[in-house]
């Protein structure tokens, strides 16, 4: 764990959290470098921001020199389970995910792995809802290689600073819920985080660790 000059990889940073959790990384005086690995670049410009610009998510040995010497993932890619069949969304859950943790795991064995699930997983990978199966299988998964793996469960997740979902449908959400974000806070705190207390969190379990390795969004709302 290096609390200063930390090198951190995002995937999934051009998304909703993985932007929220670059624009932390870029801010963190304790971050030297940030390297992003996605299916384009993210528009950002830092001098201690890196991308790379990957096609087959499910092979990712021509880039492992490039992915060494990290101290800490930020695994922010992800999907909506909607409309998908099991096979398909597992595709991107499962098979992508660990791909890229099996090669991070031998390139840098013992880095924190931060996973972004969410609220309702299932660990017994047997209940009724099938993205939950798909997440809980992916978590315990990540569990089982020699990382120190965490798996984050927001719940609702409200962007801020200007950070907009690629979904259309989310976004206008998020617009109507804005103004109303702070009552909900108040009203119901376990359920509800931001864009920056995510990147907050991640930041603070990759430079400390967390009393657990399955973190709920009270937990992710405890970390400062
Ligand atoms: N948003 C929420 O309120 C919420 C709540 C709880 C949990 N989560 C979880 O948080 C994670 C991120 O959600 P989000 O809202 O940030 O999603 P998002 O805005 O749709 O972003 C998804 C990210 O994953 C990448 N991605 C998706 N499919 C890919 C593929 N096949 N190959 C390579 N990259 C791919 C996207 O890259 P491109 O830009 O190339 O498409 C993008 O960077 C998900 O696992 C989600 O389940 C989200």
């Amino acid at each position: 764990m290096a609390e200063y000059g930390m090198k951190v990889i995002i995937f999934g940073a051009t998304g909703m959290v993985g932007q929220g959790a670059l624009r932390e990384c870029l801010l963190d005086p304790d971050v030297e470098r940030v390297l992003t690995v996605g299916r384009s670049a993210t528009g950002q410009h830092s001098d201690k921001l890196r991308e790379i610009v990957h096609k087959d998510f499910t092979n990712f040995s021509d880039i492992a020199v490039e992915l060494t010497g990290y101290d800490a993932c930020f695994f922010c890619l992800g999907v909506t389970s909607a409309g998908k069949t099991e096979e398909e969304y597992t595709h991107v859950t499962y098979d992508v995910t660990m791909a890229a943790a099996e090669t991070l795991a031998k390139v840098n064995p013992g880095m924190t792995f931060l996973y972004v699930s969410g609220t309702g997983t299932d660990s017994t990978e047997h209940g009724r809802s099938m993205w939950a199966r798909v997440k809980g299988k992916t978590e315990n998964a990540l569990m089982r290689l020699p990382l120190q793996a965490y798996a984050l469960r927001p719940g609702y997740i409200q962007p801020l600073h200007g950070i907009r979902s690629k979904t259309r449908l989310y976004q206008a959400m998020y617009n109507v819920m804005a103004p109303l974000y702070p009552m909900w806070r108040a009203l119901i705190p376990k359920y509800v985080t931001t864009t920056e207390q995510l990147g907050q969190a991640m930041l603070v379990i990759a430079k400390r660790g967390a009393p657990k390795r399955v973190l709920e969004t009270a937990d992710i709302n405890s970390l400062h």
